[in-house]
């Protein structure tokens, strides 16, 4: 065996459906938790490489077991382990914002490139870092667009007007709005809080009558799409659906979402949850195959 896929549990159909995309075998990582805090990780003997795939929502649990994970795969015969993670944490902490504060987004890249041969993720939330590669320098570092993905499940609906909440949504929305020329409108935000938000959407009469999607990167708390799903609702909008492509809301902030204005929230399947129904394992695929990791580029012994 030359290479396989390594999954976790929560995320194991997802990682499976990468392998079989990539035309690997799959292999289950087996953690046993013990009463104490602690985790024992153990993986079935490895061929030359490796690929974890381990989305980092919740990360502060799941770091510890990814690098665990990693150790074992060398200690078992990989000589190249790639770490998949579709949703890649403390990207948003890109900065000491007051004195004393972690620079977590450069503390997190650092690790990761110390124990990974490379690393894929999907639309991490970067603001004054152009790419991951200024994070991780020191390896192949990469991030695809699940934009693709999301334009295709809005293929087959009736001309839907995209609503950007915030000018860093200006991305994501027009990137799927562009293969279907729909009509977008991109709006202003200002957080005053954890779950705190205030919005302002330019234009937003064109709504009035109209199927109207939402579109954002991330859903944390689900104020933002909360509030935006408000303004579209008193300009008069048709239904209301939104998506997104990573969806980190817990079960009470998915519960409030669904008592919003909004009738159906989907996401791409980089986190799971309930709301995660668009697969992305094609693209990952493509973009592995496209870089060549899993050929002879890399100089290792065989
Ligand atoms: C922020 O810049 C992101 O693009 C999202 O708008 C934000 O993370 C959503 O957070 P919440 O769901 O808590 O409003």
């Amino acid at each position: 065996m030359d290479c396989a896929v390594y999954g976790f549990s929560e995320s194991a159909p997802f990682a499976a459906a990468f392998a079989t995309e990539l035309g690997v075998p799959f292999f289950d990582v087996a953690v046993r938790r013990f009463p104490d805090g602690e985790s024992l990780v153990r993986v079935e003997p490895a061929g030359r490489i490796a690929i974890l795939y381990r989305s980092l929502d919740d990360p502060n649990s799941k770091l510890v077991e990814l690098l665990l994970a990693a150790s074992a795969l060398r200690d078992n015969g990989a000589l190249r382990v790639i770490l998949i993670a579709p949703y890649l944490a403390y990207m948003r902490q890109d900065m000491a914002f007051n004195s004393g504060e972690a620079v977590s987004q450069r503390a997190i890249g650092t690790l990761l490139q110390s124990w990974f041969d490379a690393v894929l993720s999907v639309d991490p939330h970067l603001h004054r870092v152009a790419s991951l590669h200024e994070i991780m320098p020191t390896i192949p570092a990469r991030s695809i667009s699940a934009a693709p993905a999301l334009s295709a499940a809005l293929a087959g609906m009736d001309a839907p007007i995209l609503v950007g909440p915030d000018s860093e949504s200006r991305q994501w929305v027009e990137a799927i709005a562009a293969p279907l020329s729909l009509d977008v409108l991109v709006g202003e935000k200002t957080r005053n809080g954890d779950r705190d938000v205030a919005i302002v959407i330019p234009g937003i009469e064109k709504v009035a009558g109209r199927h109207t999607v939402l579109v954002d990167d991330v859903i944390s708390s689900g104020q933002t799409l909360a509030v935006a799903a408000q303004l579209l609702k008193r300009a008069g909008a048709g239904q209301i659906e939104a998506l997104a492509t990573h969806c980190l809301a817990h079960d009470a902030d998915l519960a409030r979402l669904a008592q919003s204005d909004i009738a159906r929230v989907r996401s791409a399947q980089t986190v799971p949850g309930p709301t995660a129904t668009i697969g992305i394992a094609s693209l990952l695929a493509g973009e592995i195959a496209a870089q060549g990791w899993l050929g002879k580029v890399w100089n290792y012994n065989e």
